[in-house]
């Protein structure tokens, strides 16, 4: 059976946490509960400036550009937003570029 619950996502940096189902990235996720300022990127794993490091929880990625998550990375539990797919509820350090905009709101824009 296709599992497409939805999993609560908590962003360590902010407490903030959102729901992500788990068909869906965390990253689009995280546009579509209307995070403002959010730099949506390539969106498939090559830019880099979605990385997140998973403090706790199951989750499955696409493939990733091992230009931006090496291997050592890969074992922190380090992987890109935009390529993460949650499998249970996750805790999650942002630890990218999207951090900057996480934590302090781009203000005028939209
Ligand atoms: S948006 Fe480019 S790597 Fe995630």
């Amino acid at each position: 059976m296709h599992n497409s619950g939805q999993h609560r996502i908590t962003i360590a940096n902010t407490g903030e946490s959102y729901d992500c189902r788990s068909d869906e990235t965390l990253l689009l996720a995280l546009a579509r509960v209307g995070k403002r300022g959010i730099p949506l990127g390539c969106r498939g794993g090559g830019c880099g400036i979605c990385k997140v490091e998973v403090v706790s929880g199951d989750y499955s990625t696409c493939a990733m550009s091992a230009s931006q998550v090496d291997s050592a990375e890969r074992q922190q539990r380090r992987a890109l937003a935009c390529c993460v797919f949650p499998a249970g509820a996750l805790v999650v350090k942002v630890i990218g570029r999207l951090e900057k905009n996480i934590c302090r709101p781009l203000p005028g824009q939209g």
